[in-house]
């Protein structure tokens, strides 16, 4: 083994233990791991600061429920991806751990990445490079039924389907713009999401880098533009703002446009369904046509990136959807590609 690998050993080892210490602080912050090995690793110059990153991403951090329940635990606790278990009484353990080391650098987790492509409920045969890994946990998992009378949410791990413009549901009469450029681009989530530009392993926080979004040719000739300014008044408020805002601008209308369809009632998405009550607080049934369009309000919140991770169709979903739920056209601009 060379060097890296001993490294990586030597750290999961220690994620081992640091998982124990997890146990019974769900949804805390962890503690940072043993430092034992803190000398070998300040020796390589590398290292320690995965874990610290590590421990500062939202990885570390164990959901307690789906960590022990079946069909859950696959995607909720590492080594249950690693070796791909449904079941949480076939572990080998009786803690749980969270998305660790061993989810994405043993078992299943090498496995995928190498392999490239991986199916989610929404597309077969999503070809993501070592993105794969990430699309594996990350996906809504499963396709909704519009007519089906359990009103199915999407699960809070959206972000495949938005990325590959495959999540979202029909509304009569509307097309959905696609646009799959960032689908597109090689490794996918762990291009965007693992800033590789130092010396030793990527940046292990998750975060987004915004500056390699000019990297490749035919990308943003000015990174910065893309945090900053939309390329239109999406949300027709008047004023063009960043990105980000415009997205948030038009999921707020959309908001708005749904309560004020049900009428003082309210909608929220809870274990895996979303209800609809009336103003008395009651249970309502809602129309297909009002499911749909509240899920396409979910995914997209749940999605996380603001619209980041497929604007031109977020932008067209939501205003589609609103124009659906209201019957008038969005005040928005339509989407403009120039950004
Ligand atoms: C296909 C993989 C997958 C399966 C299966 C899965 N989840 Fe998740 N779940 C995720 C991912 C990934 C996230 C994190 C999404 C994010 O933060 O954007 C998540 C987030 C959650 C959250 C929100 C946690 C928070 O911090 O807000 C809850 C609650 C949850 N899942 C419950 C469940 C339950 C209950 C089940 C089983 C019925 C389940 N999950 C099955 C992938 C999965
Ligand atoms: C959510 C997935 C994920 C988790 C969790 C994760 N890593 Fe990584 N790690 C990656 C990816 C993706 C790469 C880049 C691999 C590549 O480019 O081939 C990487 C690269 C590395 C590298 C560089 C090795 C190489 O061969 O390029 C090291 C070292 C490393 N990770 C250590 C760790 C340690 C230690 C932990 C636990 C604290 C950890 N990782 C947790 C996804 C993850
Ligand atoms: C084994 C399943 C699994 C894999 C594989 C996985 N994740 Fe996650 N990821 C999760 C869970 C679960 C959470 C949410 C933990 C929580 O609720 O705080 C999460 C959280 C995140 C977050 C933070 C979200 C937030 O709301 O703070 C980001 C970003 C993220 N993952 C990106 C990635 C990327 C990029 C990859 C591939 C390199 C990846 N994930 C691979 C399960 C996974
Ligand atoms: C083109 C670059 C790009 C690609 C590809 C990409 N993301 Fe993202 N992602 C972003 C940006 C930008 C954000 C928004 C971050 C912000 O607003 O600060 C984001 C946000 C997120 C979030 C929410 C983070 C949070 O803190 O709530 C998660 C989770 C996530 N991405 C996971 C993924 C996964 C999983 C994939 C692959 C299926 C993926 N991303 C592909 C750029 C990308």
């Amino acid at each position: 083994m060379d060097r890296k690998k001993w490294l990586l050993l030597g750290l999961t080892f220690v994620l081992l233990a640091a998982s124990l210490v997890l146990v019974g602080c769900a949804q805390e912050e962890p503690e940072a791991p043993e430092t034992d090995v803190e000398e070998p690793v300040e020796d390589t110059g590398l290292g320690i600061d995965v874990v610290d990153e590590w421990v500062e991403s939202g990885h570390s951090k164990l959901v307690s429920g789906p960590a022990v329940e079946e069909d859950c635990v696959i995607c909720h606790d590492g080594g249950a991806f690693a070796e791909q278990i449904t079941d949480p009484t076939e572990l080998e353990r009786d803690w749980s751990v969270a998305t660790d080391c061993r989810a994405c650098h043993s078992g299943y987790g090498v496995e995928v990445a190498a392999k490239g492509v991986v199916d989610i409920p929404t597309m077969a045969g999503f070809e993501a490079g070592k993105g794969a890994l990430c699309a594996s946990c990350h996906n809504g998992r499963r396709v909704p039924d519009p007519a089906a009378e359990r009103r199915s949410a999407p699960h809070h791990s959206v972000q495949s389907d938005v990325l590959t413009a495959s999540g979202g549901m029909p509304l009569e009469g509307v097309t959905y713009l696609i646009t799959d450029q960032h689908a597109e681009i090689t490794d996918a989530c762990v291009a965007c999401h693992l800033d590789d530009s130092r010396e030793g392993p990527p940046v292990h926080t998750f975060e987004p880098n915004f500056s390699s979004c000019g990297e490749a040719e035919d990308c943003h000739d000015d990174p910065v533009d893309v945090e900053v300014v939309a390329a239109a008044d999406y949300d027709g408020d008047g004023s063009t703002e960043a990105f980000q805002d415009e997205v948030q601008g038009l999921l707020d209308a959309l908001d708005k446009a749904l309560l004020a369809e049900l009428g003082g009632g309210a909608y929220a998405a809870e274990r895996g369904a979303i209800v609809f009550t009336d103003e008395a607080s009651q249970t309502v049934v809602p129309t297909n046509e009002l499911y749909a369009a509240t899920y396409n309000k979910i995914l997209i919140e749940y999605d996380g990136s603001s619209g980041m991770h497929n604007p031109a169709f977020t932008v067209g979903l939501l205003q589609a959807t609103y124009e659906a739920v209201t019957g008038n056209p969005s005040p928005g601009e339509p989407f403009n590609q120039s950004n």
